[in-house]
């Protein structure tokens, strides 16, 4: 996602900045900017639309000189990719610039207000509200009590026109204390303003943001990349900490409440392709741990019921369209159909909608007619794959029809070509293999099909709450899945790694997370690998189990079909199969059939055991394919996105 670089130092800025953002191209971005604060005081914008390579082009037609400055690669999220929408963003009065990374739930609310004390907005970015914000503290500040020199930071008393006061910590601290008590969200900001002379200010809360220390300059980073080529010596910021940088001093760190914070530099031993990394040996399985925080960042904002409206507004509908819609059709490729299929059962079951998904390339050269009143909901993390494009344009060919999208990429094909989009928000998938969108297009589905439930009447408010909240605690369970899985399923992929083929086996829900988790073992372990729905077993693919066929089940406690699965799993057992199966902590009679298991918490509703099952999957994948020493992140014959038939 975002990229956000600030220096301050006793260099020229503006090479610095533009070499952190080069490091950090490989999160993706569609726009960038820089800001440099010249010793006069002065800050000096340049924004593009496109490249790093286009900023630097319009750079060397002249930059002020400056040895403090902030940059910022932008990944859109709120607005389209376009000059305007760049950071840095600035306030009314120019007085102060600041970039950002993460998402600002509560946005529009205040942005409606700072419209009403007269801010004049020039973007359509979430991010643009906390510039209007700092600029009323800094007002605040110059305009209030002179005689209160030295006020505390708690509660933001400090009130002073003093201009040493006015830059001092404190200063600086009471006003980020004021703001961020108004933000509901995640962000990593750095911020300057001319009042505070020079030095820049990094906030963090649920996005990463990393301080760089070296001789007598320091460095803020999204990412340690945009921070090896000056210094290895690092701090990690914690959620609701400040650090308060300037030249010719050690960087401070604080609460954003004031209380000052000590830690001490930590040494990166990392080589710069590995930090593009995250100190993870490939993409694909740094991508797998940001599937918590991409499934995470695709609910936010978007779960309460107050917000259904625009939710439902984001894909062209309102509550009372939703009501009157009587059929959904997935359309989807890959790993997006498999999300689709899970969404068939939450449609049905929420909903009260039947519910189909199928393969785009099938679906597109099928003679159906969509009947009146169906939703087409067309799933793709590229938003460009050409068959799930076909096939949204062969739907739309049929009478009322209505069409969304639930997409990742920003402003691509497929979301100009339906009715709305629910853009997934996991920021760029490097790893071929899909692994966190596949989290975020879960999110999303949860989103509309409780939404639809709500609309249509078929749940409560009260059920509408209770499962949002549980929808809410999915993120930390799936992280507890992470930590515990990855040693055991390492273990676990040492153990079968020389199996010739895998079938994978799951039932309602976890039938599409047993096709899942087939897919992504052949397509980057290239072991042949079947996904059946358990129940089918008999109906053939049982004649394939020996002691050479290990089973991979998923069955915790709570799916409903639990009973049955067991029965599917014995007779598996019984024909000699090893089962590896995916079990609910805890659960003796399942550990007693399994040959070994992967222990998970439990999803508290059965509709949410995918999202947990899942992450077993993907991780077991992942090692079988590491220790083959195969090319994980750009696997044989696949491209990331298949933009031809
Ligand atoms: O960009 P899309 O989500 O439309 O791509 C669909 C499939 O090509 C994609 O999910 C593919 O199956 C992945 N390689 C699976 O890991």
């Amino acid at each position: 996602m975002c990229g956000i670089i600030g220096y301050i130092g006793r260099r020229q800025a503006g090479p610095i900045l533009l070499e952190g953002l080069k490091r950090l191209e490989y999160r993706g971005y569609d726009s960038a900017g820089v800001c440099v604060l010249s010793s006069n005081g002065n800050l000096s914008i340049v924004r593009v639309l496109g490249k790093i390579a286009k900023l630097e082009e319009r750079l060397k037609a002249g930059l002020p000189n400056g040895t403090a400055g902030l940059g910022h690669s932008r990944w859109a999220t709120h607005g389209r990719p376009s000059e305007e929408n760049a950071h840095p963003h600035t306030d009314c009065s120019g007085e102060l610039v600041l970039v950002h990374n993460g998402i600002i739930e509560n946005y529009l609310e205040l942005k409606e207000e700072l419209i009403r004390r007269g801010h004049v907005f020039r973007s359509e970015t979430d991010t643009e509200v906390l510039a209007h914000l700092f600029e009323e503290e800094l007002r605040r500040l110059q305009t209030s009590d002179f005689s209160a020199k030295g006020g505390s930071v708690s509660g933001g008393k400090l009130q002073t026109s003093d201009f040493r006061l006015q830059t001092s910590d404190k200063a600086v601290l009471a006003a980020v204390n004021r703001v961020t008590k108004k933000l509901r969200g995640a962000y990593a900001i750095v911020i300057a303003a001319k009042r505070w002379g020079r030095q820049i200010v990094g906030i963090r809360k649920d996005c990463p943001l990393v301080i760089g220390c070296a001789d007598g300059e320091s460095f803020l980073a999204s990412d340690v990349p945009a921070l090896l080529p000056f210094t290895k010596k690092v701090i990690f910021m914690n959620d609701n900490e400040a650090a308060v940088l300037r030249e010719g001093r050690a960087p401070r760190l604080y609460t954003t409440t004031g209380k000052p914070v000590h830690r001490a530099p930590q040494d990166v031993p990392w080589d710069p392709l590995m930090a593009e990394k995250g100190g993870f040996k490939h993409f694909m399985h740094k991508e797998i741990h940001e599937g918590p925080r991409s499934f995470e960042d695709t609910l936010r904002a978007r779960t309460y019921e107050e917000n259904l409206t625009s939710l439902l507004a984001e894909i062209g509908l309102t509550p009372q369209s939703a009501a009157d819609i009587s059929r959904i059709q997935f359309l989807a490729c890959g790993t997006a159909h498999h999300a689709g299929m899970v969404g068939e059962y939450l449609f049905e079951k929420w909903a009260g909608l039947a519910a189909k998904a199928d393969i785009a390339s099938e679906f597109r050269y099928s003679a159906r007619n969509l009947q009146p009143g169906t939703l087409v909901i067309a799933v793709s993390q590229s938003g460009e794959t050409a068959d799930t494009l076909a096939a949204v344009r062969m739907a739309k060919s049929c009478k009322g029809v209505l069409t969304a999208g639930i997409v990742n990429q920003i402003g691509s094909t497929l979301t100009r070509e339906t009715g709305g989009t629910l853009y997934t928000r996991c920021g760029p998938e490097i790893g071929v293999a899909s692994t966190k969108a596949y989290l975020a297009q879960l999110a999303a589905i949860y989103l509309l099909a409780l939404a639809f439930g709500k609309a249509r009447g078929s749940i409560s408010s009260r059920e509408f709450r209770s499962l949002t909240e549980e929808l809410l605690e999915l993120p930390h369970k799936l992280r507890v899945v992470l930590a515990g899985l990855e040693r055991p399923v390492t273990e676990l992929a040492r153990e079968f790694q020389d199996s010739k083929g895998f079938l994978y086996l799951g039932r309602h829900v976890l039938y599409p997370i047993a096709l899942e988790g087939a897919l992504k073992l052949k397509e980057i372990s290239y072991i042949h690998a079947e996904g059946y729905a358990a129940g089918e077993m008999k109906h053939g693919p049982i004649a394939l189990i020996d002691r050479e066929m290990p089973v991979f089940v998923f069955n915790p406690k709570g799916c409903g079909l639990y009973e049955k699965m067991r029965s599917n799993i014995e007779e598996a057992r019984a024909r000699g199969g090893r089962i590896l199966a995916v079990i609910t902590k805890g659960d003796a009679k399942m550990s007693r059939m399994a040959y070994r298991v992967m222990e998970i918490p439990s999803a508290s509703h059965e509709f949410f055991e995918p999202v947990l099952c899942v992450a077993a999957a993907q991780l077991f994948a992942y090692h079988m394919a590491n220790l083959k020493g195969l090319d994980v992140d750009q696997p044989r014959n696949l491209a990331k996105s298949v933009t031809v038939e």
